[in-house]
């Protein structure tokens, strides 16, 4: 048998979900319990014993904060009020100054002081640990609200595993039931769609790839500029016999709209009934800071095509709504959102397309009955649970619940103040030249911010992400490796390398050449040779809980990069500790 209630325990259980909680301002309840400002009703003393009594009172207390105290209403009624300006106090001596003429090149930066007091409240371990952290893209920061609250929950309340039907177990289920609620609200996503639980993205990605039915005939069409996870599926469709289609890179990623729909015109399903084909395109590149326009969703879809969102890096800064981008499966991992928990991420997905894929096996969790020995199989009646292979990662739901209600509160600022923050670092690193040459001391190589974002609820066209080299005064390429390192002596978080994304590496870096030269077996090592050089960028990416501080300390650090006197002395214990180089 399987791991599955039988079907009138499972009518039960599904008898006691509530209805979905209204999401406006549950967020603030957690993000604003501190935050330095009195037009939230929600305070820190409420907080615990929000969540301690239990999911429904718990939301029940969310609810009844009113709409009015929704950070974005009262953005929008005070935009003219400069009262709300972030706190320059908060900022080192330079960097006050530098904010000052900040915030009158951009002024609307201003309307996005929430964020601003949500910095001061839920991420105070920042200053107080002195690190300067700009690797959202690797992950979110979490808020540290979210945590006491999870951990409060965690210790009031007994959940037990889901496979069963006990008290504690019904309560995990309940948890999860309103996890995926939460999921389906916060992506807009219409009736039709239904969340399947996976460990991140990659699982996500992973279980339409081992599940879809490529067959000869089929093709898989994808974005170079996408990460390893989108184009390991390309595995899964050669197995089967389909083709693999690739839209090229633009020199500064992402793809040429045009030449997109010529060659998904050209690999179209030939017939409704003919061989499967999908597209899976990718909606903000972790490398090339380059945004996909969703439009071509709708054009994929016109043409037959089954079409996979890799939103794991879109979803944290820029709102998604599956009524106007209606892919067929959208894979999401919750700590890029918003920081916690790790190891769970969703394939948000319709239902009618859930039921063309095929499982390669079956797992506890995802049967109703099975017949031993023999082959018999009868999977789970819950569609969703076909695809959750065994037991699911119950102890953290609520807090994507709660992260998602967390992050709801914010978003709508995240765009703007994105853009004047990374419009603002790119200008100011562009800048900056090496005294004795005149050499420029970073080359940005992804896409720069385009068009400016002026009000709240404009989106962007590019992400918050920056990817550059550094150069020393001949022009010469800074190791990467002595930058990371010369950068967490500093404090700075920050990454470097080729973050998964060969294709969008290659590309802006301009190696797409050497990267047709690669044969079986080759290792990075080899290709590092043959190119000459240490293959890779820092990345810079902004997220949730930046502010000004951080891309002034990105800024300052550059010009200790740009300055010999300063750079040779990390440069010589860089070589002391990694036993290479020589000053230079
Ligand atoms: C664009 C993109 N897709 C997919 C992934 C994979 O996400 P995860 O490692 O959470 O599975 C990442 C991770 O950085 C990413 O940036």
């Amino acid at each position: 048998m399987g791991n599955s209630q039988s079907s009138s325990l499972n009518y039960n259980a599904r008898s006691i979900r509530r209805r979905r909680s209204v999401p406006i301002l549950s967020g603030i309840s957690l993000g604003c319990a501190s935050a330095h400002s009195s037009v939230f009703s929600c305070d820190s003393s409420q907080e615990i014993s929000h969540f301690s009594l239990g999911i429904d009172e718990k939301h029940k207390k969310y609810r009844d904060c009113s709409s009015e105290d929704h950070p974005s209403s009262q953005a929008t009624l005070r935009s003219s009020n400069v009262a709300y300006v972030p706190a320059a106090d908060s900022l080192g001596a330079g960097a006050a100054t530098g904010y000052e003429q900040f915030l009158r090149d951009y002024p609307q930066y201003r309307l996005t002081w929430i964020v601003d007091s949500l910095r001061r409240s839920d991420y105070r371990r920042l200053s107080r640990l002195g690190e300067t952290y700009v690797d959202y893209m690797g992950g979110s920061l979490y808020p540290e609200s979210l945590i006491r609250v999870h951990t409060e929950f965690l210790s009031e309340n007994i959940l037990g595993n889901t496979h069963s039907v006990s008290n504690s177990s019904r309560l995990s289920q309940r948890s999860a039931d309103e996890a995926r609620e939460a999921i389906l609200l916060f992506f807009k996503a219409p009736p039709e769609y239904t969340v399947v639980f996976t460990p991140n993205a990659s699982g996500a990605l992973k279980l339409v790839g081992e599940s879809y039915p490529f067959t000869g005939g089929s093709n898989y069409v994808l974005c170079s500029d996408s990460h390893n996870s989108v184009h390991g599926i390309r595995e899964f469709a050669s197995r089967r016999s389909a083709q693999v289609v690739y839209i090229p890179s633009t020199h500064h990623g992402g793809f040429d709209a045009n030449h997109a729909k010529t060659l998904l015109l050209r690999n179209r399903p030939r017939a409704k009934d003919a061989a499967p084909c999908l597209f899976a395109l990718t909606g903000l590149s972790n490398i090339t800071n380059s945004k996909t326009p969703l439009s071509i969703v709708e054009y994929a879809s016109s043409l037959g095509y089954h079409t996979l969102l890799d939103a794991a890096a879109l979803a944290a800064t820029s709102p998604i709504s599956l009524i106007e981008t209606p892919v067929d499966a959208m894979a999401v991992s919750f700590y890029k959102m918003f920081g916690f928990p790790t190891g769970v991420g969703a394939l948000v997905v319709k239902k009618s397309f859930l039921k063309q894929l095929k499982r390669p096996w079956f797992a506890g969790g995802t049967v109703d009955v099975v017949q031993v020995p023999g082959h018999v199989v009868t999977r789970s009646r819950e569609i969703y649970e076909q695809f959750e292979d065994g037991t699911i990662n119950y102890l953290t739901l609520p807090a994507v619940t709660d992260g998602l209600r967390f992050l709801s509160a914010y978003l709508p600022f995240l765009p703007m103040r994105l853009w004047c923050l990374t419009d603002f670092a790119v200008k100011a690193l562009s800048r900056l030249r090496h005294e004795s040459t005149g050499i420029p001391v970073v080359r940005i190589l992804s896409r720069r911010p385009t068009n400016r974002v002026s009000a709240i609820g404009e989106q962007s066209e590019t992400g918050s992400t920056i990817s550059l080299i550094f150069s020393f005064p001949t022009g010469e390429m800074i190791p990467n490796s002595f930058v990371e390192y010369a950068a967490s002596k500093k404090s700075i978080s920050l990454r470097t390398g080729c973050m998964c994304n060969p294709g969008g590496a290659a590309a802006i870096l301009g190696i797409e050449d050497h990267m047709e030269q690669l044969y079986p077996g080759v290792t990075l090592k080899d290709f590092e040779d043959v190119v000459g050089r240490e293959l890779g960028v820092v990345r810079i990416s902004l997220g949730l809980g930046s502010n000004f501080q951080d891309v002034w300390d990105v800024i300052q650090f550059a010009s200790i990069m740009a300055c010999e006197q300063s750079r040779n002395p990390l440069w010589d214990s860089w070589t002391e500790a990694s036993g290479i180089g020589q000053a230079i």
